[in-house]
């Protein structure tokens, strides 16, 4: 598994293709993907064919959803100030993500149960990221397991385990990650125990999961999403099997309790497996700078600025929001990434004029792998990466090195030279 630099000609085949008003890849995309122009198009074809537990598993939040809403909320808090006359014929995309050159400043976040959106999804949205050159995350909780989706996607995925009360399972979970040649390692530790999402519990799709006479009405009223499961198999989280009594099955999907995690994790356990760990190690769901410290104190290489997509803590803090103090405290030493709520190119643009390294994208390429599988994954990252690009042009900028915090005020702040057109005297 080596980086995924296929540079910057990559970069020039989607800058032209998207100058021309095409779509970059993917010639035989059915016409109703052809034709989502935004994330939230993919959704709204997601939730069309989803039953409604499994589409409100994937979109929603814990609790009210506060965290959930503020996490949109804040990239619209932010305004960028673009530049003109810059010459922005071609745009640099490429970014150095954690030791690997990336096509884009995009990872693929660590979901679980995908396959519960398209068969084999995991797959499909790995080989997607493959092909646009960005880290995939496989998830513990996936679909497919750890060896076939190192042997079947391209590019280098990157591993993400959840931390399980059963020690010795965790431990073998990422010895197996090890030996199956993932370099990266990304260790979640906001999920002490599951977030209270109710939307899971009000549909009869919590723990344990039983059938009911409201989950059976709901996945037979989306047939089409029903014969695909039984032809292809009720998924499994293939990586758990053997880890409690009642099994892989559908019941570990909706992990709104979230019995099988460690409440007692702490940093002593955190120095144990970075010892155990002989690669890459990044830590997600960071949201104060102190533990940002901390973690690269005692050797994180990599730092997730999340709330999970708020999923966990309803009421936290946006993720954007905690980025700039964990950028100060960390971002000369690491990268930082960042997730929750990117659903635009200027989403991405903005994050990294905040100074993170990248973005995760959890939701987005779900809802396009829901919407049409490995094409609907890849259209995702089409508008996306053609709205990076459409951005940058917009913004005059050249490269995303070129990024700061000069692009960008608070909405609620005055734009640049208003002190001086107020008669306030000079900015200088
Ligand atoms: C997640 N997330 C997640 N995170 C993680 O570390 N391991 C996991 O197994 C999962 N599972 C999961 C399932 C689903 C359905 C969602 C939507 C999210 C959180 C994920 O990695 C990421 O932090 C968020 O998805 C980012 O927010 P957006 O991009 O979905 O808004």
């Amino acid at each position: 598994m080596g980086s995924h630099g296929k540079g910057a000609s990559r970069v020039d085949t989607v800058v032209t293709d998207v100058a021309a008003g095409h779509v970059a890849i993917g010639t035989r995309m059915p016409r109703r993907l052809r034709h989502a122009r935004s994330i939230e198009d993919l959704r709204v074809l997601a939730r069309r064919r989803l039953p409604r537990a499994v589409f409100e598993f994937f979109d929603g939040g814990a609790e009210d959803e506060s965290t959930l809403r503020d996490n949109r909320a804040a990239f619209e808090r932010w305004r960028l100030v673009p530049r003109m006359m810059v010459g922005v014929g071609t745009v640099d995309t490429a970014t150095e993500i954690a030791g690997s050159r990336a096509n884009w400043p995009i990872v693929i976040a660590p979901t679980g149960a995908p396959g519960f959106a398209w068969p084999r999804a995991d797959i499909a949205i790995a080989r997607a990221a493959a092909t646009f050159g960005i880290p995939y995350t496989l998830s513990s909780s996936a679909t497919c397991s750890l060896e076939d989706v190192a042997r079947e996607a391209a590019g280098a995925p990157w591993f993400q385990p959840y931390i399980l009360r059963d020690r010795p399972f965790f431990a073998r979970l990422i010895d197996r990650a090890e030996v199956a040649g993932y370099q990266t390692l990304v260790l979640t530790v906001d999920m002490p125990t599951g977030g209270k999402r109710e939307r899971d519990f009000r549909n009869d799709f919590g723990v344990p999961f039983h059938w009911t006479a409201r989950n059976v009405c709901d996945f037979a009223s989306r047939p089409a999403w029903a014969m695909q499961l039984i032809r292809n198999g009720v998924p499994r989280l293939e990586n758990l099997i053997g880890l409690d009594r009642s099994g892989p099955d559908i019941s570990g999907a909706a992990s709104s309790v979230g019995r099988n995690y460690d409440p007692d994790f702490d940093w002593r356990g955190f120095e144990a497996i970075r010892k155990r760990w002989p690669r890459t190690l990044l830590v997600k769901g960071i949201l104060h700078p102190d533990d940002a410290h901390r973690a690269v104190e005692l050797g994180a290489q990599g730092i997730i600025v999340s709330n999970h997509g708020g999923r966990q803590l309803d009421g936290a803090i946006a993720s954007l929001d905690a980025l700039p103090a964990i950028v100060a405290a960390v971002g000369d030493r690491v990268p930082v990434i960042v997730d929750s709520g990117v659903r635009r190119g200027s989403d991405i643009v903005k994050a990294r004029a905040l100074g993170a390294t990248a973005v995760m994208i959890g939701r987005a390429t779900l809802y396009g792998a829901a919407a049409g599988g490995a094409a609907g994954a890849q259209r995702a990252l089409e508008i996306l990466t053609e709205e990076i690009v459409r951005t940058m042009r917009l913004c005059g900028m050249r490269s995303l090195d070129d990024l700061g915090r000069g692009w960008l005020v608070r909405q609620d702040a005055q734009p640049p030279g208003a002190a001086m057109a107020a008669g306030e005297g000079s900015e200088a």
